[in-house]
C-alpha cells in the first residue's frame, strides 16, 4: 500500500470516547479519503496495568476496527510516556533535569534513557506488541516511542553519569586521551580516575543554562552520549520488533531541526525518516522547506513522511492562530514537493481532556464534518487520492548541497568569546532561504556525505571541522564546482578545541584568506558591506559578526563600510585552480538577506542553477523526478496574486489542465501547480 499513493491520515486515539463514536469517525475518514491511522502512541498504562500484567483487549478492538475499515496502520509502541505504577515502583526511571532535580511522575517523554528498568520494560512492551500484531493486515510501519528528546532534552542522573563514563571509556580508551580531548589542564581539570567525571549541568560545568559551559568538550561529549543513549532505547525496541516482524519498516517521529538529538547519528537505524511539522509562525515556508530537506537528507534523499501536522491550531504556544484557508493544502503539498510520501495529522479527533483538548483535529469534539477544517482536509484527501502513485518514491534532482552539522550547531552556540546572538539555524536558514528563493534544488546533508555529485556546496557556520571535509570541499573546486563558507567556519576540531593555526583552520588554503580578528556587535548595529562584481553592486547591512580578513590569494568581492576595518574585505572569492577552475567564497560577516541573496545568486548562476521563478518573491519551485519524469511543484506563499511564465510544458496533475511553456500562470495566494513535465530527462539528477 505504501507504493500506491501518498498516505493520508494521522494519530487516532479512540480510547478516549465511546465505541459508538468510532463508527462516526470511520464514516468521516471515508469522506476525507483518509487511509492511514497511527494507533497506540500513549497507552502504556492500560496495556500494562502492573509489572506482571499485560492487557491488550482494548488495543485488539481498536486494531480490529481499523482493519475492518481497510486502513493502513502505523502501530506505535506506547513507550513515550511512563505509566504511574512504574514511576512509583522504580523512581529511578524518572529523569533528573538540567538543574539536578530528580523528577517524580508526570507529563510524558519523561524516562531516563539509562535506566535498566525502563530499558527492560520498554523493550518488553515493544516485543509483546510486535508479537501480537505482526502480520496485521494493513500494517505499514512500526512507530517506536514518540519524539525522543523530551523534558530538558535529556537526563543528568547517576545512572546517566555511569553511562557517560562507559561511553567515554569506549570513545577515548585512556584518561590521558580524554584529558587531552577536553584540554583538561585548563582550570585544573585533569582527571585521574573515571569515577571523578560527572555530567555537565547546572551543578557542575554550567552557568546561566545549557549554552554556558566551562568546558565545551565535556558538554559536547555529553550531548553526543545523550543522543546515543536515547538511540539505544530506540534500538532496544526495534530489536524486539524484529524478532517478530522481519520486514515492516520501523521508524520514530523526529522534530526537524531539533537541537538535543543528532539525527544523523540515528539515521541508519531508521527504515525511513519521519517528522512532525509544527512551524513556529505562519510565514515560515523557507524554514519548513529546510526542515523537510534536513529530513530527506537523513536517508540519502529517500522519501520521508510527515508523521504529524495540525489541521488547524496547535495547543502548546501562548498564542495559537488557525491555519488560514488554503494554508493546510499549500503546506501539505510543500511537504510532498520536498519528498514526503505520507502526510499525516495530529490528530484525527480532538482529545476529550488534558493539555491538548483544544488542539486542532480533523474532527472536533462534536465530530462535525461540515466545518471549514474538515472540508479542507477532505478536499486535500481527494487530491492525494486522485494523484495516485505518480510521485511516490520520486527523488529530488539536486545539484546543490548544504552541509548541516549537529556538532557545529552545539559547539558554536556554547562557545564563549564571540556573539551569543549569532545562531546556527538562523545562519543556515539565511543561506537556505537564498537558495530556496532562487529555485535551486538542494540536498541538506551531513558532513560525511558524498559531495562528488554536487556542483555547489554551501557550508554556513561549519564551526567544527572533522575528518576529511576540507579535502572533500577542495575536491569540489578541483572539478570546477563552487563552495561557500561563512564566518566561524573551521574554528574547532572534533573535540571542540581550537585549531592551532590561522582561522578558518584547515579551510584557509581553499578559501585563500585568514581571519585576523573577530569583531562582534549588538543586534541593532549594522556595518554596510558593499558587494560588487563590477557590473552590479549592492549594499548589505551586515550584523553580529565581523571577521577581519587578510586575503591570501582570494579576490575581494565585498568590503566593510565602517569601523577601523572599513575598506577591508568582508566577502571574498578564491580561485585555487586559476581562472578556469572552481570558486571558493568566504563570507566573513552576517550579511542581510539582500547580501546573502546576491552572493548565492552569483554562485548558482555560474552553474546555471538559478530557477525560473527566482525573481518572484515567495514563489517556490520544488522538483521530484522518477523514471525520467520530472514533477515540478510551483507553490505560492505570496500574500497577493502573482503571475509567472511557465517554465515547461506539461499537465497540472491537480487540475488536469495542459500547460504550455511560456504561457502566463496566474497564482493566487496558496495556489499549487503540480506540473508533470512533458520533456523526459535522460538521467535523474538533471538540473532543475
Ligand atoms: C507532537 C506530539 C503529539 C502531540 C502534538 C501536538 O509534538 O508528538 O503527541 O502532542 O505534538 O502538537
Amino acid at each position: 500500500m505504501t507504493d500506491s499513493k501518498i498516505l493520508y491520515g494521522g494519530d487516532y486515539n479512540p480510547e478516549q470516547w465511546p465505541r459508538a463514536v468510532w463508527e462516526d469517525d470511520y464514516a468521516a475518514f471515508d469522506k476525507a479519503s483518509i487511509d492511514t491511522v497511527t494507533l497506540n502512541v500513549f497507552s502504556w498504562a492500560t496495556l500494562q496495568p502492573d509489572e506482571d500484567t499485560y492487557d491488550f483487549a482494548r488495543l485488539d478492538e481498536i486494531v480490529a476496527r481499523a482493519v475492518e475499515g481497510g486502513r493502513g496502520i502505523v502501530l506505535a509502541t506506547s513507550t513515550g510516556a511512563l505509566p504511574p505504577w512504574l514511576a512509583h515502583r522504580h523512581p529511578e526511571v524518572e529523569r533528573t533535569d538540567f538543574q539536578g532535580r530528580r523528577h517524580v511522575f508526570g507529563q510524558r517523554h519523561n524516562a531516563c534513557p539509562s535506566s535498566p528498568v525502563y530499558r527492560r520494560l520498554s523493550a518488553e512492551l515493544a516485543g509483546r506488541i510486535a508479537e501480537r500484531y505482526a502480520g496485521t493486515p494493513g500494517l505499514v510501519a512500526w512507530h517506536v516511542g514518540n519524539e525522543y528528546g523530551g523534558f530538558d532534552g535529556g537526563c543528568w542522573c547517576d545512572l546517566c553519569a555511569a553511562g557517560f563514563r562507559d561511553w567515554l571509556r569506549a570513545r577515548y580508551g585512556t584518561l590521558e586521551r580524554l584529558n587531552e580531548a577536553w584540554n583538561a589542564t585548563f582550570w585544573s581539570h585533569t582527571f585521574s580516575d573515571w569515577a571523578q567525571i560527572v555530567p555537565p549541568n547546572m551543578l557542575s560545568e554550567h552557568w546561566r543554562g545549557p549554552d554556558h559551559t566551562a568546558f565545551q568538550g565535556i558538554t559536547l561529549d555529553y550531548r553526543r552520549f545523550m543522543s546515543d543513549a536515547m538511540l539505544a532505547n530506540y534500538r532496544d525496541e526495534k530489536a524486539r520488533i524484529r524478532e517478530h516482524d522481519a520486514t515492516t519498516p520501523v521508524t520514530t517521529n523526529f522534530m526537524g531541526m531539533f537541537r538535543p538529538i543528532d539525527y544523523h547519528r540515528w539515521a541508519a537505524d531508521l527504515d525511513f525518516a519521519s517528522w512532525d511539522n509544527y512551524p513556529p509562525g505562519p510565514r515560515e515556508h523557507a524554514r519548513m522547506a529546510l526542515a523537510h530537506d534536513v529530513m530527506r537528507g537523513l536517508k540519502d534523499g529517500a522519501p520521508f513522511w510527515v508523521m504529524e501536522q495540525t489541521p488547524t491550531i496547535t495547543a502548546s504556544r501562548d498564542v495559537n492562530p488557525v491555519k488560514r484557508p488554503g494554508v493546510l493544502r499549500l503546506w501539505s503539498w510543500q511537504a510532498v514537493a520536498h519528498g514526503a510520501d505520507a502526510v499525516l495529522y495530529f490528530q484525527m479527533r480532538q482529545s476529550k481532556g488534558a493539555s491538548e483538548k483544544y488542539h486542532g483535529a480533523v474532527l472536533d469534539h462534536a465530530g462535525r464534518t461540515d466545518t471549514r477544517a474538515f472540508r479542507e482536509v477532505a478536499a486535500l484527501g481527494g487530491e492525494l487520492a486522485g494523484l495516485g502513485d505518480a510521485v511516490v518514491g520520486a527523488r529530488t534532482p539536486a545539484r546543490v548541497a548544504l552541509l548541516f552539522d549537529w556538532d557545529s550547531w552545539w559547539v558554536a552556540e556554547m562557545t564563549d568569546g564571540f556573539n551569543r546572538h549569532a545562531r546556527y539555524v538562523d545562519t543556515v536558514l539565511a543561506y537556505y532561504r537564498a537558495l530556496w528563493q532562487a529555485g535551486a534544488q538542494v540536498d541538506v546533508v551531513p558532513t560525511t556525505a558524498d559531495l562528488s555529485r554536487y556542483d555547489v556546496v554551501l557550508a554556513p557556520m561549519l564551526h567544527v571541522l572533522k575528518g576529511d571535509v576540507a579535502e572533500r570541499l577542495a575536491a569540489v573546486t578541483e572539478r570546477g564546482g563552487s563552495v561557500l563558507a561563512s564566518f566561524w567556519s573551521g574554528r574547532a576540531d572534533e573535540d571542540a578545541n581550537a585549531y592551532l593555526m590561522d582561522a578558518p583552520g584547515p579551510l584557509a588554503p581553499l578559501f585563500g584568506v585568514r581571519v585576523e580578528e573577530t569583531d562582534s556587535a549588538e543586534p541593532g548595529v549594522a556595518n554596510p558591506v558593499t558587494l560588487t562584481d563590477g557590473a552590479d553592486e549592492v549594499v548589505s547591512a551586515a550584523r553580529l559578526v565581523f571577521e577581519v580578513l587578510v586575503p591570501e590569494g582570494a579576490d575581494v568581492v565585498g568590503t566593510y563600510g565602517t569601523e577601523f576595518y572599513a575598506g577591508t574585505p568582508a566577502v571574498t572569492r578564491h580561485r585555487p585552480g586559476g581562472a578556469d577552475g572552481g570558486e571558493a567564497w568566504y563570507v566573513a560577516t552576517g550579511l542581510d538577506d539582500a547580501g546573502v541573496g546576491w552572493v548565492v545568486r552569483r554562485v548558482l548562476d555560474r552553474h546555471g542553477l538559478v530557477g525560473p521563478y527566482a525573481d518572484v518573491p515567495d514563489v517556490e519551485l520544488a522538483v521530484r523526478s522518477k523514471d525520467g519524469v520530472r514533477f515540478a511543484f510551483v507553490l505560492s506563499h505570496a500574500t497577493g496574486p502573482v503571475e509567472v511564465v511557465a517554465h515547461a510544458s506539461g499537465v497540472d496533475l491537480l487540475t488536469g489542465r495542459a500547460v504550455r511553456q511560456g504561457e502566463t500562470l496566474r497564482l493566487d495566494p496558496t495556489d499549487v501547480v503540480l506540473l508533470r513535465e512533458d520533456t523526459r530527462e535522460d538521467s535523474p539528477g538533471e538540473p532543475a
